[in-house]
């Protein structure tokens, strides 16, 4: 071994902290009184009634001194801003698209495209919708189905790619119903379905077939840099590339992305539209002027914009995602030890407990992943999201049925906690684990008609 380059076990944060924030202890009391009060609902809470927030890591990690420097060369003109330029040459340098629009968040850019290519009879294939998304293309009376390959559903399986497509679906789909398929998305890394990337591999596949029925793919990509170092270290042949031209390779395979950046581009708001086909450029630019404002800028200010240019610098660094990956997994692994049943293999921004694992006495219509939300709140003051039958099972013709898995995600904000703050989680895990078998399920007093996690209310069933 060289002796200037020794190997150490442990990975560390690449960074120091700079800027502290509080996080403010609660009593148990406290939490009970906090949860009843939002209808245990957690989307419901004060933040500041959490002390780890694990609700998601949209927008929630933390920026570098160089990103907040950067917000000081902000240019807030209305039109032509320098700004801009900063931030489509940022974005083009890893997806060269000819046209880089900007949005507030994602899904902007997915009401926008989706206005465009949506509508009665359409059908939108996807590995798996997040949200948003779903609701963005059902909103327009289009379908979206989501095709990823049987083993992205089984909670246990350990297939490397867990995010493909199953392309055989696909090729059935457009065989059967092209007509209807405006364009095909692939979501990366397949949040949904745990987190789990897609690897380049099936991205050619899914492109073969977008050739041989003549659609255009488009990315979701709000964890690509994540999404390719996992190709790094799982594809054949790519381990000693640069993740950069990993990220390039999946950009030239797509003819266009939608993109939240408040996830993978480290900003605490923003995304883009980007694509190449100048008419659809231009219709989209049309809605964007409706509602976002100015194609230079989007809903953004001129100093997002310059944030999210050095965040995409930032974030396809070696050490950033080798221990940004490497965090998940300390997290996924000790739950895995302590018996606790957790989606496998870990994936890159979250760790997904199976709740209807855990809790197996609960019916899936009892939202077994709500009730582990829950007492993860009342136990320690964490708070995560389900993703299952709460998310996802209210079908637009009204119908409730499961969702096919019952998930609660721990999400990591970027940048954000300590590995002392994870072993506290662990704990916290332990000590629901132990009472698995008595946690409550939860029914639904109150429900809008779409989107209903944000704003159901329950009440415990006992
Ligand atoms: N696509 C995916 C895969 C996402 O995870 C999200 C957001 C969006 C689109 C929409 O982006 O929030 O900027 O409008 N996911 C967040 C989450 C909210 O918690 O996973 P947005």
């Amino acid at each position: 071994m060289d002796m200037d380059e020794p190997a150490f076990r442990t990975i560390i944060e690449p960074f120091r902290i700079h800027s502290v924030e509080p996080i403010r202890m609660t009593t148990a009391a406290e939490r009970a009184d906090r949860i009843a009060g939002a209808a245990y609902n957690l989307f419901q809470l004060h933040a500041d009634d959490v002390l780890i927030d694990l609700l998601t890591d949209s927008g929630t990690g933390a920026m570098s001194r160089d990103q907040w420097a950067a917000i000081q060369r902000g240019d807030e003109s209305y039109a032509g801003s320098p700004s801009y330029f900063v931030f489509r040459d940022a974005v083009r340098d890893l997806f060269d698209f000819e046209h880089v629009i900007p949005v507030h968040q994602g899904r902007a850019a997915e009401r926008i495209l989706f206005s465009v290519l949506g509508g009665p009879g359409r059908v939108v294939p996807n590995n798996t919708h997040f949200d948003t998304t779903r609701a963005n293309v059902e909103a327009t009376g289009a379908e979206a189905v989501d095709l990823v390959i049987a083993e992205g559903r089984d909670p246990a399986s350990h297939h490397p790619f867990k995010g493909n497509m199953d392309l055989d679906a696909l090729d059935a789909l457009l065989t059967e119903r092209g007509a209807d398929v405006p364009c095909v998305f692939v979501t990366v890394t397949n949040n949904s379905g745990g987190g789990q990337p897609v690897s380049l591999a099936n991205l050619r596949g899914v492109r073969a077939l977008c050739d041989t029925h003549g659609k255009p793919l488009f990315l979701d990509a709000c964890r690509f840099a994540e999404n390719a170092w996992f190709i790094r270290e799982r594809e054949a042949g790519q381990g000693e590339r640069d993740v950069v031209d990993i990220v390039r390779d999946m950009a030239a395979l797509a003819d266009g992305m939608t993109m939240s950046a408040k996830k993978d581009p480290m900003g605490n708001i923003g995304g883009w539209l980007a694509l190449d086909d100048p008419d659809l450029a231009q219709e989209c630019r049309n809605m964007l002027i409706l509602t976002e404002g100015f194609p230079t800028y989007g809903g953004l200010a001129g100093r997002d914009l310059e944030a999210l240019a050095q965040g995409l610098k930032e974030v396809v660094q070696h050490d950033y995602l080798r221990y940004r990956i490497t965090a998940t997994a300390y997290l996924g692994e000790a739950l895995q030890k302590a018996g606790i049943p957790v989606l496998s293999p870990i994936g890159g921004h979250a760790v997904y407990i199976d709740a209807r694992a855990l809790l197996p006495h609960l019916d899936p219509l009892h939202y077994p992943g709500q009730a582990v939300a829950v007492a993860l709140y009342e136990l320690g003051g964490v708070r995560s999201c389900e993703i299952g039958t709460v998310m996802f099972g209210r079908r637009p013709d009204g119908a409730e049925v499961p969702a096919p898995m019952d998930l609660v995600r721990l999400a990591i904000p970027r940048r954000t906690y300590t590995q002392s703050h994870m072993d506290y989680v662990i704990e916290v895990c332990q000590r629901l684990a132990e009472r698995a078998h008595r946690l409550p399920g939860y029914r639904i007093v109150d429900e809008p008609n779409a989107l209903r996690h944000f704003t159901a209310r329950f009440e415990p069933i006992h």
